[in-house]
């Protein structure tokens, strides 16, 4: 990725959330870059701060700490119309379709409003181009004047994305976008969207609990643990070069066919701690195969130790 343009810089990002009289943890200094036409998969066990990071990002969510940049823009920072006026850059496309649409409300409106909102253009104009959408995420034109009972979730997902796209954002967020759907339909959703990103030369932020299929669409994966990132690396080289213990233990917990030869399969064992009581040293120390006692005292800060490869343990080289 080196040379390439930078789309989205997030520098040091914290997020607490007070919980009865104590603040829970839920993003501890998260600091990574986007490029132009890149896509970036973030994974993790459930709790681990994915939608927090997401929803901050896409600016519903303010920040407690920390800096966000889109094209060297610091939207965190904008308020009333300026703000307006940049959201349509960052759009997001959810879990459960069903949940964003309004059930009287026909598919083509569901369409054609960002258009009309954002941009002011006429009904039959934003009419036209939900048609154009619609065919580009491979659903029949007629599908206009349908409504969302009408179709299957994996076809209402392919409308939230095609109104994700409606204008053209520069970033699209998709936050277990195929969690809900069959297998099949899940492949196909993130073939689609990897297309799409290709064609329109954004840059996609992919969130998933699935590795496989993380790893499948995207060109470098960050892994999270309890708020953080831990490791940052090459989609391609996941299984020979990842060298944090927690990525070890997701591999070998999806893919039975992942062994260093010279390690034990280490599967993981129990639940991440709670992000009301975050350990002192390291956030994976209780659960790690390797810990020693620097583990249980320093927190390992995420380092280079290859070109393109970020470690957040005292021990990877
Ligand atoms: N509005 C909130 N108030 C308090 N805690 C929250 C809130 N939203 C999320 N959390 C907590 O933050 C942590 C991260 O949650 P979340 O970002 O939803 O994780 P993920 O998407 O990875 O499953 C969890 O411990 C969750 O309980
Ligand atoms: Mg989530």
């Amino acid at each position: 990725m080196q040379g390439e343009e930078i789309l989205l810089e997030v520098s040091h990002v914290n997020k607490k959330f007070p919980v009865k009289k104590q603040r829970l943890h839920a993003i501890s200094d998260v600091s990574f870059a986007l490029h132009k036409g890149e896509l970036l998969g973030i994974v993790g066990e459930s709790g681990c701060g994915k939608s927090t990071l997401a929803k901050m990002l896409v600016g519903s969510l303010p920040v407690s700490s920390g800096k966000m940049e889109l094209s060297g823009v610091d939207y965190a920072a904008l308020k009333g119309k300026e703000k307006r006026a940049f959201r349509r850059k960052i759009q997001m496309v959810f879990q459960d379709p069903l949940s964003s649409f309004s059930p009287r409300m026909k598919i083509g409106t569901y369409l054609a409003e960002p258009r009309r909102n954002y941009d002011k253009v006429s009904k039959q104009q934003a009419f036209a181009e939900a048609e154009q959408l619609l065919e580009k995420v491979g659903l029949p034109r007629d599908f206009l004047v349908r409504y969302p009972h009408e179709l299957s979730g994996g076809q209402l997902q392919r409308v939230a994305i095609a109104r994700a796209l409606a204008i053209h954002p520069e970033l699209l967020i998709c936050d277990e976008a195929t969690g809900a759907l069959d297998v099949s339909i899940q492949n196909q959703i993130a073939k689609l969207l990897v297309e799409l990103v290709r064609e329109q030369n954004m840059g996609c932020i992919f969130i998933g609990h699935d590795l496989a299929l993380v790893r499948s669409v995207t060109q470098r994966i960050a892994v999270m643990y309890l708020g953080r990132i831990v490791e940052l690396l090459d989609s391609e080289d996941l299984e020979v070069s990842c060298r944090h213990p927690y990525t070890k233990a997701l591999l070998n917990s999806v893919f039975d066919v992942y062994c260093d030869q010279n390690e034990e399969i280490q599967l993981l064992q129990g639940e991440p701690p709670s992000p009301l009581q975050m350990p002192d040293g390291c956030p994976f120390a209780p659960r790690c195969p390797k810990c020693t006692e620097k583990c249980r005292r320093q927190i390992p800060v995420l380092r280079t130790i290859a070109d393109g490869h970020d470690v957040a343990c005292h021990y990877a080289m």
